[in-house]
């Protein structure tokens, strides 16, 4: 069983370094930010390149990260106080609504610049959200509550 566990704690970490990987991949891509606010100001050959790009590793990034929750909410259903949980679940949908808002960016006016700015303040969320919730869900996954 601790075993189990332990590859859980694994998988979540790896999960984490991929989805980290993703948004440094996603802001990689626009050398424009400080530049310009909007892609209208921007080439439009560019551009074109940029969104397909962005609008790819967007979506593979919130896939990534609303499958990702889902695994943590599984993995807290065993072994971990109530409070813990509620408060965790409640944390993942704040992120969700985050990722939502972006998707919405991006399919209303294409503009990445403003998808970037909002994968920026998921990155301080979840950095923060590790801290605050998955080390403690680790400590939980290692010795569970009676
Ligand atoms: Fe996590
Ligand atoms: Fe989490």
């Amino acid at each position: 069983m601790l075993l189990i566990r332990e590859e859980a704690i694994e998988r979540m970490r790896r999960d984490h370094d991929g989805m980290i990987d993703l948004i440094r991949r996603i802001e990689s891509v626009c050398g424009q930010r400080s530049v310009v606010e909007n892609c209208s100001g921007c080439v439009s050959d560019r551009r074109e390149f940029c969104h397909s790009n962005v609008d790819q590793l967007v979506r593979a990034f919130v896939e990534a990260t609303l499958k990702h929750n889902m695994m943590e909410s599984l993995y807290m259903e065993d072994g971990v106080p109530e409070a813990h949980r509620r408060a965790h679940n409640r944390a993942h949908m704040v992120i969700a609504e985050q990722l939502k808002g972006i998707r919405v960016v991006l399919s209303a006016d294409g503009n990445c610049v403003q998808a970037i700015e909002g994968i920026d303040n998921v990155l301080h969320a979840l950095i923060a959200h590790f801290v605050d919730y998955d080390q403690q869900l680790e400590r939980y996954l290692l010795e569970p509550a009676s």
